[in-house]
């Protein structure tokens, strides 16, 4: 077989075949294929596209490139949840506890962040004692007694999609859907999840900015689990704005804790109880997504929620008092309270650069080893919709280094747009993509 042939094929059209797709992803693992041939085939499959076996094999092929988590020894099914990215998504530190208090099995592997705020990792790790590193056999442990168990990646999980990835990101092929899902479903099977959930996000703050592309691609991946043996379903959900109020590390535990106590923000709420009950329904925790959206609810109620995420603390050497007294988190050294300059209603907030202004501030990684300041972010006070005053708080800035301030201030200017005139609040849920098909809602 030669690359070369391969990349003409897709070029003309063509439809590659598994042993073709498992030939280029075996060889740009193991470094016997070029990057200028990688980068090649990468555009011809950005004009050319994917059939829905192409992708389902590309996926596979990457999911088996490196270290593949073997969670059998779990009981029960596995259910994993991904969000295809956006800015200060609390959801997992909610949603974790949250299904495990209902006795769903969460077992999660998690890398570090790069971006606007670390990964759920880095955010655990302002709990006081919290400990991210498990041996293998606590893990198992840690999920079969307490339902609930999370830890920092060890091993290289999808060396293909690493190195494939990097490379659509200086070749401008990061936006071509066979290749975003195959992307983000190679990781999730490596993981050993055997079903997915998947929070696919919408709007100026996401990879995909229109609707009808997120559906495309929500689908493009649930078909791909369906095609891999993993039941998976997609939520296409608003990203047009940050979801919930809090951006940064010990600020996002803060809100997690709200939420689980019943006083977090509606939308992030809203949108845990949307995901909780998918992820219940395929764990076969209950037989429909409304039944279990009202169990949750009453898991939040009763205490049962909160009650389970002290237990995951306390099992991972973390100190589980700081859930009634959340002064224990990092503090930042100051807060400073940003102002609206005029009259009106909040009818744009810049989701991208609200993450940036975050990042300015410490709360996120640049580079793979910089170091993140946990206490540092953004509390957004108002949402698109929301009535404001000249003077009122639009977002108070938690910050440790004064020097950040202007940038951060300048940035935060253009992220709200103000409108003299009422503006509906957005939704928050646009759909539900299954095997079965697409429920639309807008
Ligand atoms: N997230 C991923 O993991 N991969 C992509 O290609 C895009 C988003
Ligand atoms: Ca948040």
């Amino acid at each position: 077989m030669r690359m070369y042939d391969l990349i003409r094929k897709k070029r003309d059209g063509g439809e590659l075949s598994k042993p073709e797709i498992e030939f280029i992803v075996n060889g740009y693992t193991n470094g016997s294929l070029p990057d200028y041939q990688m980068s090649a085939f990468t555009m011809a499959v950005f004009f050319r596209g994917m059939t829905a076996r192409e992708t389902a094999d590309l996926t596979r092929a990457m999911a088996n490139s490196g270290d593949t988590v073997d969670l059998s020894a779990i009981k029960g099914i596995k259910v994993d949840k991904h969000s295809t990215g956006g800015v200060g998504d609390t959801t997992t530190l909610v949603l974790a506890p949250l299904v495990a208090s209902i006795g769903v099995p969460v077992a999660k592997m998690s890398g570090h962040g790069l971006g606007h705020t670390g990964g759920t990792i880095d955010k655990l790790q302002s709990i006081p004692g919290f400990s991210v590193e498990l041996s293998e056999r606590q893990f198992v442990q840690n999920v079969n007694q307490i339902g609930l168990a999370l830890t920092g990646q060890t091993g290289d999980v999808a060396p293909a999609d690493k190195k494939l990835y990097a490379l659509r990101d200086v070749t401008a092929t990061v936006d071509s859907i066979p290749l975003i899902a195959s992307s983000v479903m190679s990781k999730k099977l490596a993981a050993g999840a055997d079903a997915i959930v998947l929070d696919v996000k919408t709007g100026e703050g996401a990879f995909m900015k229109t609707l009808d592309e997120s559906f495309v691609l929500a689908k493009a991946m649930v078909e791909i689990g369906t095609e891999l043996g993993r039941q998976t379903i997609a939520v296409v959900s608003d990203m047009n704005q940050p979801l919930g109020l809090a951006v940064g590390n010990a600020l996002e535990v803060k809100e997690a804790i709200d939420t689980l106590q019943g006083h977090g923000p509606a939308d992030l709420t809203e949108l845990c109880l949307e995901l909780g009950a998918h992820m219940t329904v395929l764990a076969r925790k209950a037989s429909d997504p409304e039944t279990a959206k009202q169990r949750l609810r009453d898991q939040i109620c009763s205490g049962a929620a909160v009650a389970k995420l002290k237990q995951f603390i306390a099992a991972q050497g973390g100190d589980a008092s700081v859930v009634d007294r959340p002064e224990m988190l990092p503090q930042a050294a100051k807060t400073v309270v940003f102002k609206s300059e005029t009259d009106g209603f909040i009818s744009y907030i810049n989701a991208e650069t609200i993450g940036t202004c975050a990042m300015l501030l410490g709360a996120g990684r640049e580079q793979k080893d910089s170091a993140i300041d946990l206490a540092v972010g953004i509390v957004l006070q108002k949402k698109i919709g929301d009535q404001v005053a000249t003077g009122d708080p639009l977002a108070v800035l938690h910050l440790n280094d004064d020097a950040r301030l202007p940038g951060v201030i300048s940035l935060l200017r253009e992220s709200f747009e103000i409108s003299p005139v009422p503006v509906p609040k957005p939704p928050l849920i646009y759909g539900v993509v299954t095997r079965e098909g697409i429920e639309r809602f807008y």
